[in-house]
């Protein structure tokens, strides 16, 4: 599998698609709160807008969607929630993996699975093993990750394979981040209307168009998937240079 370098250097091609949407699927707990449900209704939910979102990135040939499903920081709420969610992962990997893969999707899950019981962290491991060679969506899901703890497990990682190290350089380090298998997102997406990053891929959204929306997390369907593609492709990505000069790169001056 390739490696990418930062999609930050040269301008792309300004595609009117972004081949890489990575997604904060926030809100889940409020939608339950509004119809009176408990939080994990919210979550229950949630999964089907993931199955509606996969099935339109596939559809309309998005190469790379990444979710962010569950923090580092999430083992702080309620144990009963906590499970829940386990719970649902576990579920979700034996109801959904056949579909994915007779969809042609690539499932990756990135994070510290250390923490997750033997069960599910076999589970994990099939599913990638299952899914890895096919060639359509790359479906990232990320899973007790945390953007701080990617850079720090990279770090670790580079040490660990070339000693002695008196500096290192961003084209060391990327090898080692969990997601170098994909160009760094072109559209970041936070549903239920928080304006945060939350510990999500810190290093990655360096350059990333940023899209915030207050609808919640299970009431985002296709047509609120169009308008964040809407947004984006309205955006103008400059990466440090001037309006001008993008004009004359591209050939239209
Ligand atoms: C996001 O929804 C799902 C997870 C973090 C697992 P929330 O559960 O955070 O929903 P709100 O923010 O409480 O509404
Ligand atoms: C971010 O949502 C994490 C996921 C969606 C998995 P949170 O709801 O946990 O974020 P904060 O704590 O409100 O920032
Ligand atoms: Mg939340």
């Amino acid at each position: 599998m390739g490696l990418f370098s930062s999609s930050t250097k040269q301008v792309p091609e300004t595609h009117n698609l972004p081949q890489h949407v990575a997604v904060i699927m926030d809100g889940n707990g409020r939608w339950a709160k509004k119809r009176f449900l408990p939080r994990v209704a919210g979550h229950q939910r949630g999964l089907e807008s993931v199955r509606q979102l996969v099935k339109t990135c596939v559809r309309l040939e998005i190469k790379y969607l990444t979710l962010f499903a569950f923090s580092s920081e999430n083992w702080r709420r309620p144990p009963d929630e906590v499970t829940f969610l386990m719970g649902l992962f576990l579920e979700a990997l034996d109801r959904e993996v056949a579909k994915l893969h007779e969809a042609n999707v690539i499932l990756k899950l990135i994070g510290d699975r250390s923490q997750f019981n033997a069960d599910l962290q076999q589970k994990m491991l099939d599913a990638e093993r299952k899914t890895e060679a096919n060639a359509g969506l790359t479906l990232t899901i990320a899973v007790n990750y945390g953007g701080r703890w990617d850079v720090v497990h990279a770090v670790n990682q580079l040490l660990l394979n070339k000693q002695p190290i008196d500096e290192i350089s961003e084209a060391d380090l990327t090898p080692y981040l969990s997601m170098s298998y994909a160009p760094e997102p072109d559209l970041f997406i936070r549903t239920g209307g928080e304006t945060r990053i939350s510990n999500f891929l810190l290093w990655q959204l360096a350059y990333t168009e940023l899209y915030f929306t207050p609808v919640l997390w299970p009431d985002f369907d296709e047509t609120a998937f169009e308008q964040a593609l809407k947004s984006y492709r309205q955006r103008e990505r400059r990466f440090g240079r001037t309006s001008e000069q993008l004009v004359s790169e591209n050939g239209s001056l």
